[in-house]
């Protein structure tokens, strides 16, 4: 099992921060196959996901770039130009889905969890197999028209978020982190 100080070591390098080179095909495979073993009620299996690579992420970033400017037609180059590089810098990202819908006995809030979990798990991977990443949201995360025309999510579907993956351009100092000891009391009938 990894140590508490390999867990500790984890941390997001922003995605404008990653290079090339990133995870090959086989070896981002072999980190999703990491990353789908969460804890999962009922074995729903309730994720999926989506792979942006090579010159997807070109035709990806000028999808968004539109519905942006459907969004905000005011919004300015440099806001079009730092949403561009989102999905152009990094050598891939992957988008995590969450497959919810309809189901008699397990609760939509613990399939979303379940897909949220794996997120994380591939954040782990990627770090564990040198590479750096990051998961990200923004309003493309809450637009259906961009999650259903554009990557073909179907209603039923919500996206935990896109994980970009690649080389750490430069070093990143960790953040303070919360401390456990301030959230921790002791439940007492
Ligand atoms: C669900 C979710 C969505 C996020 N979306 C964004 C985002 O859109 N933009 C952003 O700068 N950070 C976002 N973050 C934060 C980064 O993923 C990351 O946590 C942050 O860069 C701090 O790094 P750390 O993971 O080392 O704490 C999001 C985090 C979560 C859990």
């Amino acid at each position: 099992m990894l140590t508490l100080d390999d867990l500790d070591s984890r941390l997001s390098i922003p995605t404008r921060q990653l290079g090339e080179p990133g995870p090959s095909p086989a070896r981002l495979l072999r980190m999703l196959q990491t990353a789908v073993r969460v804890p999962d009620h009922g074995k729903r299996v309730p994720f999926r996901f989506l792979r942006i690579a090579g010159e997807a992420r070109t035709a990806l970033a000028e999808a968004a770039v539109r519905r942006l400017r459907e969004r905000e037609p005011d919004c300015g180059t440099a806001v079009e130009d730092k949403l561009r590089t989102r999905f152009t810098l990094p050598p891939v990202t992957v988008a995590v889905i969450a497959r919810l819908g309809e189901d008699e006995k397990i609760p939509e809030s613990e399939r979303f969890t379940s897909a949220a979990y794996t997120g994380l798990m591939l954040l782990l991977a990627a770090q564990s197999e040198g590479f750096g990443a990051q998961l990200l949201t923004g309003w493309l995360a809450y637009d259906r028209p961009f999650l259903e025309t554009t990557l073909g999510l179907s209603p039923d579907e919500r996206l935990i978020g896109t994980i970009a993956i690649g080389t750490p351009q430069i070093e990143i100092r960790d953040r303070p982190r919360p401390d456990a000891a301030a959230l921790l009391t002791d439940w007492r009938p």
